[in-house]
């Protein structure tokens, strides 16, 4: 069995950070969310992986290599245009030759991993195995309508009325069945060829579709409510371990990493959180639900349910929440008159100060 994993994408909803950064390297709890999703499929037993590789193809390159770190063989597959996730598996037909495969959206996160679903998928006659699970806002994904016994009765990508709360996880197991039918649909209204289509050719054509209800925690990680809650539920299940330098002045309460080569001074930590290497604190408070990448420096500063990239700065300046701060990013407090905020940020930025 192979996987297919998609990184490529525009990631539009979480810019400005996806100007420069690829959606699936934005870190939960430090680590690229991409990453969670490989070590997911190695997990599973697979080591022959296709990653779809759009605009970000080279960034995505250096942060994976050719993925022996993960224990995988990595073959990268450029889509030049995004047109769609059915188009994904029409240019991975090469690379996936004959066999059964696992595809895997790079930015979506499964707590409990995917081992269960490919071992099902592995003692099963199916075609296709998709996931579902009950999502509050439906019309933002593939949704399902299931019939009395559980069959799979349509498939509709992003509707305006959804006919159920079932959303479409982003992990799929086909047969070599998916390319005969990425062959057969046509574009949609929004011009791509879509892999829920792609499911529902399957099934028109008299082929076994399986749906399997997700029982674990499950996130797409596009959007920043779901960055958040995501880390949240990475930092739950941290181990305290604290390798960088803590003064006799600190207070590190809880759950905490504290990554070699940072250094804490006069500051209070109260986990769950982590600090990555070469980070300094000093004199701030770091609430829980925090993540601070490396090489970033905290002074007078107050932090809670925030992610904060590397290299960035924030001096002076108490009462962030609910933040994802870039890399190389300066938040610092204003002195004098005016009494005003001053900004430069970013296009596609969102700020929200209390003025
Ligand atoms: C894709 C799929 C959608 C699925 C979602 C899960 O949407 O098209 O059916 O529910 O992934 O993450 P995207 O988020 O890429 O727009």
């Amino acid at each position: 069995m192979k996987a297919l994993v998609l990184a490529g994408g525009k990631g539009t909803r979480l810019r400005p950070l996806t100007h420069t950064s690829a959606k699936q390297l934005v870190p939960i709890a430090n680590k690229p969310v991409l990453y969670y999703g490989l070590d997911a499929i190695r997990d599973a037993g697979i080591t022959s992986v296709g990653i779809i590789v759009g605009d970000t193809a080279r960034e995505i390159r250096e942060a994976v290599g050719d993925g022996s770190r993960f224990g995988l063989e990595v073959t990268y597959i450029l889509q030049e245009e995004p047109l769609g996730l059915a188009h994904c598996v029409l240019i991975a037909r090469q690379f996936l030759a004959d066999e059964p495969f696992v595809m895997y959206l790079g930015d979506n996160f499964l707590v409990d991993g995917i081992t269960d679903l490919v071992d099902a998928f592995r003692e099963a006659d199916y075609d296709a195995q998709i996931l579902l699970t009950k999502v509050a806002e439906p019309q933002f994904y593939g949704v399902a309508e299931l019939g009395p016994d559980g069959e799979i009765v349509g498939l509709e990508e992003k509707p305006e009325h959804p006919r159920s709360d079932l959303a479409i996880v982003g992990v799929y197991t086909f047969s070599p069945a998916i390319h005969e039918a990425v062959r057969s649909i046509r574009p949609s209204a929004r011009g791509e060829l879509e892999i829920t289509d792609a499911i529902t050719w399957l099934i028109d054509n008299g082929r076994r579709v399986h749906s399997h209800f997700v029982g674990g925690y499950w996130k797409d990680t596009g959007r920043l409510q779901d960055m958040l809650e995501c880390n949240r539920i990475v930092l739950e299940g941290i181990e305290r371990s604290v390798r960088g330098s803590v003064d006799g002045f600190s207070e590190i309460t809880g759950r905490v990493v504290v990554e070699p080569g940072a250094v804490v001074e006069n500051s209070v930590i109260r986990g769950p959180a982590v600090i990555g290497a070469d980070t300094k604190i000093n004199g701030s408070y770091v609430g829980p639900y925090t993540s601070i990448g490396e090489g970033c420096l905290l002074e007078n500063a107050e932090v809670e349910y925030s992610i904060i990239l590397g290299d960035s700065a924030i001096t002076g300046v108490s009462g962030l929440t609910y933040s994802l701060i870039g890399r190389n990013v300066e938040v610092t407090r204003a002195v004098g008159v005016p009494n005003m905020n001053q900004l430069m940020v970013g296009d596609h930025s969102k700020i929200q100060v209390r003025a």
